[in-house]
């Protein structure tokens, strides 16, 4: 009822769903969650809403990330950024599977329940199951006053506005920025430097430029996706910092488009997958501008010369004639090449559901909160 509710006061305007409404609202979206949140001068951010002191936050020995959904590939987004900027171990899990698993709590933990909506079940109930065992949790929602909100008590709001779209395309986007900001805040009490800490909070300051750039070349993502519609199948190749990021797009097609959407590790295609390869099935392929470039050209390689098709997503410059289709995104600092790289697939799924007539904003079967068991 939340969600009709907003739907109702929020209007559609010139867009023909709201998911299109909400990948062009992502730029300011994130600039609200930005919004007096870095600190230039101390080359950090500032999360009032966690509620913990220098001291706490030092004290902290591993963070893991429960969602749902998109909102557990947001983690798996944000448990690499605190790896990577904090050199906290970080992972992330189904918040359904937590609940059910006798999980061990450990005082040293801190959780982070993550939540669009702030009202699905299996996360609500994997936080009260770490409050009964105490442990350190804090909420990651977008809806203020929701059940998981409220139950956490302290954490971060989201600031993505209404998300109506049961596919999460801007709330997710928000996610990955404050589990960044979360993350400078870990490793500026740590080891991270000032200078990457502020290659960071400028890089954050960019972004949503960089993602209006992005959008900007819709109608490019619009013809590959009207080339490739007609599979029936597709993978989503990742490999470290584009891994969370296949995920996510192999989610986002098959939830909205229908189409059977697998993600892969790059390096697990030889154990097994490549078996699948052929003309009639397309692999999209994420290829961050980092220091796993030519491991990732090669992985397109290996898939060319079984004759399979290649939709490369990517802001690096790749050798001409590599793959069949490029989608590509600007440049920003590695670690945040993930935030980016995710919008193209945005794109490439809706103009994949809208070429083949699908009901964008309300896929069959699925429901925008699971507020049931
Ligand atoms: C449902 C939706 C997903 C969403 C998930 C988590 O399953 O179909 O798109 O990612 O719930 O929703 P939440 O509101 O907790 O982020």
């Amino acid at each position: 009822t939340t969600v009709d509710a907003a739907a109702e006061d929020y209007e559609l305007g010139e867009f023909d769903d709201y998911m299109r409404k909400e990948i062009a609202e992502q730029p300011e979206a994130v600039r609200r969650a930005l919004r007096g949140r870095l600190d230039e001068r101390f080359a950090t951010a500032r999360l009032g809403g966690l509620g913990m002191d220098a001291r706490e936050l030092r004290a902290i020995r591993r963070v893991k990330f429960l969602g749902c959904g998109s909102a557990y590939y947001a983690g798996q987004l944000g448990a690499a950024l605190v790896e990577q900027l904090a050199r906290v171990p970080s992972d992330a899990e189904p918040a359904s599977e937590f609940r059910y698993r006798n999980p061990v709590v450990e005082s040293d933990t801190l959780y982070i329940a993550v939540s669009q909506s702030g009202e699905t079940l299996d996360t609500l109930a994997a936080v009260s199951e770490l409050k009964r065992k105490g442990g350190n949790v804090l909420g990651a929602v977008n809806v203020v006053g929701s059940a998981i909100g409220r139950e956490c008590g302290r954490g971060m709001f989201l600031h993505a506005g209404p998300e109506v779209a049961v596919a999460s395309t801007k709330a997710l986007t928000n996610m990955s920025v404050s589990f960044a900001m979360l993350a400078v805040v870990l490793g500026r009490v740590r080891d991270l430097s000032t200078m990457d800490g502020s290659r960071i909070v400028n890089g954050l300051r960019e972004l949503p430029d960089k993602i209006d750039e992005t959008l900007a070349r819709e109608a490019e993502i619009a013809e590959v996706a009207a080339r490739f519609a007609a599979a029936r199948n597709m993978f989503f190749i990742g490999r470290v910092r584009g891994w969370p990021v296949a995920r996510e797009g192999a989610q986002k097609l098959k939830e909205i488009s229908y189409v059977h959407a697998e993600a892969y590790q790059a390096s697990e295609l030889k154990h097994g997958p490549l078996a699948l390869i052929d003309p009639d099935m397309p692999s999209v392929v994420i290829v961050p501008d980092d220091e796993l470039l030519a491991k990732n050209v090669s992985t397109i390689e290996q898939i060319k010369a079984r004759g399979g098709p290649v939709i490369a997503v990517t802001n690096a410059e790749l050798p001409d004639g590599l793959a069949d289709a490029v989608l590509r995104c600007p440049r920003t600092e590695p670690e945040l090449d993930p935030i980016l790289l995710t919008i193209p697939l945005q794109l490439l799924a809706y103009h994949v559901a809208a070429a083949l007539g699908r009901d964008i904003d309300k896929p069959r079967n699925l429901a925008k909160s699971v507020t049931v068991e």
